[in-house]
């Protein structure tokens, strides 16, 4: 078993995608062991972002990332993270697979409606920037 946070970003959830987004997760087995609504001021998401920090959308991504309430969970299941990005989709969502939350929703290459951690390491540091062990269910 494994997990990976994920992220509905602002344009997500401005534009009611919540539903959609979590009723891809389940259909597609993937449990849901923490979430909630949350704001991230622009230094929280400087941080969140840390690894960016240099390049040429950093400034852009964390205005955008902190200008709206987003949604947080904690996925679980086997393979959880790969399995996450292949419903996402590629970052650009110019190159996502049909059918995949980008390919049907993203707007741009910053407005892509969601965020995955993208290797055990990294997916064990996003859940601990929102979550306490506490939150986390099963
Ligand atoms: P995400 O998976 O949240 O990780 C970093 C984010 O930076 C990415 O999704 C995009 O929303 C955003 N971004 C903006 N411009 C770029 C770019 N040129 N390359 C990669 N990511 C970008």
């Amino acid at each position: 078993m494994e997990r990976t946070l994920s992220i509905i970003k602002p344009d997500g959830v401005s534009r009611g995608l919540i539903g959609e987004v979590i009723k891809r997760f389940e259909e597609s087995g993937i449990k849901i062991t923490a979430m909630k609504m949350t704001y991230l001021s622009k230094k929280k998401a400087e941080g969140f972002y840390a690894v960016h920090r240099g390049k040429p959308f950093f400034e852009s991504l964390t205005d955008f990332i902190a200008s709206g309430p987003i949604t947080v969970m904690v996925l679980e299941g086997e393979d959880v993270i790969q399995h996450n990005r292949d419903l996402m989709g590629a970052t650009n969502y110019k190159e996502a697979k049909p059918g995949t939350i980008r390919a049907d929703f993203a707007t741009d290459i910053e407005k892509n409606v969601v965020h995955g951690s993208d290797a055990p390491e990294t997916a064990a540091t996003e859940i601990a920037y929102f979550f306490s062990s506490l939150e986390i269910v099963g």
